[in-house]
């Protein structure tokens, strides 16, 4: 698979605090990667490194082959970005915010309308960005993103603040593009939402990758009791450890019908982040 994003020992300091320390991280085309980490962490530094808005003091960084200090005008069309300090004209209408991009990038008006038509905002064409609520908001700026049909995407908290309804619209506008084979790259503190999105996850904390994989991968790492959780019909609960000398005693309860459920002992994400990092991620 091709690498779509490499960072080789990419490290940032900001006066004497050392924010990101030695990343090396391979994001291959076409996959959704989450990095989770609380805040602080440095994960909207490394998106702006990676998109050639600050630089690395060391290391090499490289979107799509070319590397991220010497990316041109038209290599940013080959990628989208939501983040915080891409900002919107509160009293321009959602229509006139993406005619405002479209002449930056002389893109033709037809990607302003496909742009609304794909996050669900045709209708707000006309409403001034300032009176959206904040779901549409965030999709306005995902639509912003799309306008250069763009091959990587780089979505940092994407869904900050949003209600589960809102998030959950946003969660399928990205696994949409994920389907056209378009790269993403995310940022999140919600880790249900890494959980349903991300095909690899790193942690990052104070600087420095301390896990990485899928969300699947990372949980069965941290899976130390290693256990089988059975409720029976009898309304009772009973554990058997995860390992081939309990197959009997499981495949007898399964046989005869007394066990109503079974489930192993992994942890959530979140559990291993607070394992990890001794803090909650969910702020
Ligand atoms: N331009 C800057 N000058 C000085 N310090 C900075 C600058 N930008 C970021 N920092 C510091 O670098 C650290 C990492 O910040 P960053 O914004 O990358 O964290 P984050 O993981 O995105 O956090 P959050 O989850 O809150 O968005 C923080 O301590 C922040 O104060
Ligand atoms: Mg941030």
């Amino acid at each position: 698979m091709r690498c779509a994003i490499k960072t080789e020992g990419i490290t940032k300091a900001f006066g004497s605090k050392t924010v990101l320390d030695v990343i090396d991280l391979d994001i291959e085309s076409g996959e959704v990667f989450g990095l989770i980490g609380p805040s602080g962490a440095g994960k909207t530094t490394l998106i702006k490194i990676l998109t050639g808005q600050i630089s690395q003091d060391s290391g090499k960084a490289h979107i799509g082959g070319k590397d991220s200090r010497k990316l041109t005008g038209e290599d940013h069309r080959h990628f989208g970005i939501t983040m915080d300090n891409f900002g919107l004209y509160e009293r321009l209408s959602c229509y006139d915010n993406l005619l405002t991009f479209a002449r930056i990038h002389g893109l033709p008006k037809s990607s302003i309308t496909d742009a609304l038509a794909k996050v669900g905002l045709a209708e707000a064409a006309k409403t001034p960005a300032g009176k959206l609520s904040k779901g549409m908001t965030g999709r306005l700026k995902l639509a912003r993103a799309f306008m250069t049909d763009p091959d990587i995407l780089f979505l940092d908290e994407p869904t900050s603040g949003l209600d589960p309804v809102s998030a959950g619209e946003i969660h399928r506008i990205i696994l949409s593009e994920k389907a056209k084979g378009k790269t993403v790259f995310l940022t999140t503190h919600t880790m249900t939402e890494a959980e349903k999105l991300c095909d690899h996850i790193a942690l990052l904390n104070e600087g420095k990758i301390v896990e990485y994989g899928s969300p699947e991968e990372i949980c069965r790492r941290y899976d130390h009791q290693r256990m089988l959780k059975i409720h029976l019909s009898d309304g009772k609960d009973m554990q058997l450890p995860h390992n081939k000398e309990a197959a009997a005693a499981l495949s007898e309860l399964i046989v005869s019908g007394r066990a109503e459920t079974i489930h192993t002992t992994e942890p959530d994400l979140e559990t291993v982040f607070m394992e990890l990092t001794g803090k909650e991620l969910s702020a």
